[in-house]
């Protein structure tokens, strides 16, 4: 089936995802140690990857990114042993004008900010529908522990969300997931870090625009990048 075939039988914003998943590769070189992020469009950077079979170390942010990353003879190694790394690539549920982000979409935020933390530069891949004037439609994934999570829900609710639902599916970390409803967040810095200081979350999907590097875009004009200068 040719390209052309297989794409009338996708949405635009697959085939944008694919289109900035694919490109981020190109940022990726011998010798580095690679955090490979989680989603639907990061995939498409370990495709990539797979395709281009550079002699690089990844450690990855999920077991699906790992299950896919190997499959593609790609080595994978734990954090720990790679202990450093030189680029991080990951996709977002939301973007805002600062560079913050919502993760967590697919229940992976806590590896993937560890990941994240790891690395000096850190890309993020999306379509352009990830792009919000402020971060809140989405709602704001939380991992807790599966302790008190009535406790945890209502110190969110003090914290502002008007709702917090938990979803069927646990992290890989066997921990519940939880999504916070803040509706426009003014001010997600502060909020991040009154999640973070709050007992029985393990992390928020909230992720600082201080740690992103540049946010690679794709829409139906093709692809474009958002560099963030105020790191
Ligand atoms: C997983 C994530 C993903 O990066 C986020 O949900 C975006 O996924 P996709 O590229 O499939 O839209 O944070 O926890």
């Amino acid at each position: 089936m040719s390209t052309e075939q297989s794409n009338a039988d996708r949405s635009p914003q697959d085939i944008a995802k694919e289109a900035a998943g694919r490109h981020a590769a190109s940022y990726v070189t011998d010798g580095m140690r690679v955090g490979l992020g989680t989603g639907s469009t990061v995939h498409w950077t370990i495709i990539e990857l797979g395709e281009r079979a550079l002699d690089i170390v990844c450690t990855s942010t999920s077991v699906q990114t790992h299950e896919l990353a190997t499959s593609l003879g790609l080595k994978v190694i734990s954090p720990d042993e790679i202990g450093a790394l030189d680029i991080a690539i990951d996709g977002a549920d939301e973007v805002d004008p600062a560079f913050n982000l919502t993760k967590g979409g697919g229940a992976a935020h806590t590896r993937e900010k560890i990941v994240a933390s790891m690395s000096p530069r850190f890309i993020i891949v999306v379509d352009e529908s990830k792009l919000v004037p402020a971060l809140g439609p989405f709602g704001t994934p939380l991992e807790v522990l599966d302790f008190a999570p009535g406790v945890v829900t209502t110190a969110v609710e003090a914290l502002g969300a008007s709702a917090v639902t938990t979803r069927d599916r646990r992290s890989d970390n066997g921990n519940l997931i939880m999504d916070a409803q803040f509706g426009t967040i003014a001010d997600p810095v502060a909020l991040g870090i009154a999640l973070a200081n709050t007992p029985g979350i393990v992390e928020h999907g909230i992720f600082p625009g201080s740690m992103v590097e540049r946010v690679v875009i794709a829409g139906l004009d093709g692809v474009r990048e958002l560099v963030n200068d105020q790191r």
